[in-house]
Parts: C-alpha cells; sequence; structure tokens
C-alpha cells in the first residue's frame, strides 16, 4: 500500500520514516508557526492566503523558512499532489504546516539554533465525524475557565503551535459537557475565539463577530463575511461579551476543516428557539455552492 509521503527541510520521506530531534525548537520550545489547509474536492483553498498568513508569522517570530513564499507554494502543492493517491475521490485532506526555528541550543538564548529551520508539510486525512451532527443539531457552546492568552503577550494573530492554553480551555468545557466547544473569553471578558475557531452571532439580522484584536484572523471567518457581503447581509466586527452570545438569535464557530459549525445552547442556554438558524443555514449553503461540494453531507457521510 501507498504510503503517505512527508516533506521535511527539503526532502521527501514516507510518513512512518518521518522523524525530527527531541532537541527541536518545536519540541523544545513549542516555537512553531503553523498553518492548517484544507481540500475541497481535493481541491487547497485558500491555500496562497494560508501561506500569506505563515510568512506574515513566521515574520514576526523572527523565523527564516529558508525559501520564500512561492517557493513554499509550489512546495506544498507537490506534497498534495504526492499523497492524493491516498485519499478517496469523496474524501478530502489537511494539509499541515508545521515550521520551526530549528535545533534548540543550550543557553541563554532561546533563538540560538544549530541549523536552519525545520520545515514540515504533511496532508491528513479530512476526519469530520466529531463535528458531523453539530449541523443539523447544533453544539453546545461553553465558555472555559481559563481565558485567552493577552495578545498584548502574544498576538493572536501569529498562527503558531503553542497550544497549551487552548488545550487546558477545551478540556475545561468538556467537564461540564463532554461534547461541549469552548468560548474563551479575553482577560477583559470579551470573547475571543474557540481553540480552533472563529466565533459569530446573528443578532437582529446583522451578523456580528470580534474583531481580531483578540483573535485570529481566520480564513473561515473572512469566508464567512465575505459570502455574507455577496448575500447582503450585514455583518459587523465588534466586542461581544457572553451575554450578546446568550441573547443572540443563532450562533456559530468558523474552521477550516468545518466551515461552519452551528450552536443552539450556549452555557446550557438556548440559543434563539434552540434550533441551527436560518443566517447560518444560508451562509453553509452559499459555502457548499462556492466550493462545489454538500458540506454537510460529506460530513454526515463519515458517521
Ligand atoms: C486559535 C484559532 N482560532 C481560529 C482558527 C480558525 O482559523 P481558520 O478559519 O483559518 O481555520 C484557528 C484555526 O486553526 C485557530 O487555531
Amino acid at each position: 500500500m501507498f504510503e503517505r509521503q512527508v516533506y521535511i527541510s527539503g526532502t521527501m520521506v514516507p510518513e512512518s520514516q518521518a522523524r525530527i530531534s527531541i532537541f527541536d525548537s518545536a519540541v523544545m520550545l513549542g516555537d512553531t508557526a503553523t498553518e492548517s489547509t484544507r481540500t475541497f474536492g481535493h481541491h487547497p483553498f485558500k491555500l496562497e492566503e494560508h501561506i500569506d498568513r505563515l510568512y506574515k508569522s513566521l515574520k514576526v517570530m523572527r523565523i527564516d523558512p529558508g525559501m520564500d513564499a512561492t517557493e513554499m507554494l509550489r512546495t506544498t502543492q507537490n506534497v498534495l499532489q504526492a499523497n492524493l493517491q491516498c485519499y478517496a475521490p469523496d474524501q478530502d485532506c489537511w494539509i499541515v504546516h508545521n515550521i520551526s526555528r530549528g535545533l534548540s541550543v543550550p543557553g541563554s538564548d532561546p533563538t540560538l539554533t544549530s541549523s536552519g529551520a525545520t520545515v514540515m508539510i504533511f496532508t491528513q486525512y479530512m476526519c469530520l465525524r466529531s463535528w458531523a451532527q453539530f449541523y443539523t443539531d447544533g453544539c453546545h457552546a461553553v465558555t472555559s475557565m481559563s481565558r485567552a492568552v493577552p495578545t498584548q503577550s502574544l498576538d493572536a494573530r501569529i498562527k503558531n503551535r503553542s497550544r497549551l492554553a487552548y488545550t487546558l480551555a477545551e478540556s475545561e468545557v468538556k467537564l461540564v459537557d463532554p461534547l461541549a466547544q469552548g468560548v474563551i473569553l479575553d482577560i477583559h471578558g470579551n470573547v475571543s475565539e474557540n481553540k480552533g475557531g472563529n466565533i459569530f452571532v446573528v443578532s437582529g439580522g446583522v451578523l456580528k463577530t470580534p474583531t481580531t484584536a483578540n483573535c485570529l484572523a481566520g480564513m473561515s471567518r473572512s469566508t464567512a463575511l465575505k459570502l455574507a457581503d455577496g448575500m447582503g447581509i450585514p455583518a459587523v466586527e465588534t466586542i461581544l461579551q457572553p451575554y450578546d452570545l446568550a441573547t443572540a438569535d443563532e450562533l456559530f464557530f468558523t474552521s477550516t476543516p468545518y466551515c461552519i459549525m452551528p450552536a443552539t445552547r450556549f452555557n446550557g442556554l438556548p440559543i434563539g428557539d434552540g434550533t441551527v438558524g436560518p443566517v447560518t443555514i444560508r451562509l453553509l449553503n452559499a459555502w457548499s455552492e462556492m466550493v462545489g461540494l454538500d458540506i454537510v453531507k460529506q460530513a454526515q457521510d463519515q458517521l
């Protein structure tokens, strides 16, 4: 059987032989820029934009990946091509970039390395099972105990692999409800984001989402805003508080794998009439139409 191929710093290796050092700054420091792109019908979605965001993260992190964005795009397309045979026609995949500073050197300067950056690009099966039921039932959105890392300490727009804060927050909401999806607040009590997604409400016909002052500038977030614009749905980027979520007519998350994940409960309270709302459904349908694939069906076929 053909094995998936992984790109590591200039070479393609079978996934089972892909190795990095225990001294890599990815392991020692969580010092890694990252991107996760998905395919629709085997075609990458917004790959150029993901690579653009990656290079912005790398710039602010002062990591030199050893190639420019054009070469990164070409290399990524090669990785995808090398792996597409591993995915059935009705399956899609992740395309993941992890780029660390390289082999760390013990001592006082964490940016000192004894190698160039470690550039890792791989694909993985797009498993949608854990979100599939939420398209029709809606999920339970729950605020976590832990707050978001202040963007003044680590700019929320840097997409990085230091995931401890997100992991703790998500594990806290799972204590409340094992299927809950986390809503992380910032230190001011404003809604920031989910561990892997952005947050939207619909109130009085207006789509609202936090500004990127306290959350990642999600690709799916911008897609949802663009689709809304095209459909004449008014949208604003604004401060949202738990009150705004509890009193919204509709609530949903956006993220690369599931695109739009409706929520029908917030901290135990029903959202609107407790069913998936009409604006959410319109946006999901428009997204499916745009990518030529029934997003809900693809996920629910995996159940
Ligand atoms: C913290 C965080 N917020 C939001 C998102 C959603 O971003 P995108 O729509 O680009 O997947 C992600 C994606 O992984 C994320 O990690």
